[in-house]
């Protein structure tokens, strides 16, 4: 497979100037594999990317939260790709459940978003996930190949796509998903990629997990065959986000 492993830290809406000092110290002192076995990449709140990023190990990237859909302008509180482009941020996330579900984002609304920051040379995050009733229902493939089909209608070049499957059930609750769960969802989507865009960008492409992921649990998920990483909340603010990373090899 040869997928480069890949972990993502969502801080989310959290931080301030002294603990984002905090963790940068953290992560900067960490003993991690090189960039050649594992992608790191940590998306602090907009208010400390560039802070973050000036103070941040160099084989440590970051990523923003979300972007707006297309050019900026009179969209207040947006902030664009090209500003995102302007300050040298390579990576941002798009299609969080958190998003999706507070701020009523669609997958035609999302796969919008990431057709956009691929066209200004951004390198995307797209997350997608079922809620409980949708799974309990029988429906996470349905849900999660329907948000994936909303991407693949809209971009024709998976290289700077990440895939973040994040079961909303997971999401900040302490239920991860067991390895099983996770590895059933990723093949599956695995699939539904080989199927409907191409064998070679379902072989390439990295599915990454995200939902409760933490020191305890990441090494048994990153043994999955189609687990190529994590997308972390929670811990990704605490020294165990280390092991985590660690977990790649
Ligand atoms: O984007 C990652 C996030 O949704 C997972 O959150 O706190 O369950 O690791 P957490």
């Amino acid at each position: 497979m040869g997928r480069k492993f890949f972990v993502g830290g969502n801080w989310k809406c959290n931080g301030t100037t002294e603990q984002v000092k905090k963790i940068v110290g953290t992560l900067n002192e960490a003993k991690v594999p090189g960039e050649d076995i594992v992608e790191v990449v940590v998306s602090p709140p907009f208010v400390f990317l560039s802070f973050v990023k000036a103070l941040l190990r160099s084989d440590f990237h970051v990523a923003a939260q979300n972007c707006w859909v297309h050019k900026g302008g009179a969209y207040t509180g947006e902030v664009s790709a090209e500003m995102l482009v302007n300050l040298d941020i390579p990576w941002v996330i798009l299609g969080h459940s958190e998003r999706r579900a507070l701020l009523k984002e669609s997958s035609e609304f999302v796969a919008d978003k990431v057709a956009y920051a691929l066209s200004q040379n951004l390198k995307v995050i797209a997350c997608i996930g079922e809620t409980l009733e949708q799974r309990e229902a029988g429906t996470t493939l349905a849900v999660v190949s329907e948000q994936t089909k909303a991407i693949a209608a809209k971009i024709s070049n998976w290289d700077n796509v990440v895939l973040a499957y994040e079961p909303v059930w997971a999401i900040g609750t302490g239920k991860v998903a067991t390895p099983a769960q996770a590895q059933e969802v990723h093949a599956d989507l695995r699939k539904w990629i080989h199927d409907n865009v191409s064998a070679e960008v379902a072989s390439t492409v990295r599915i990454i997990y995200g939902g409760s992921v933490n020191g305890a649990n990441s090494k048994e998920l990153a043994g999955q065959a189609d687990v190529d990483g994590f997308l972390v909340g929670g811990a990704s603010l605490k020294p165990e986000f280390i092991d985590i990373i660690n977990a790649a090899t």
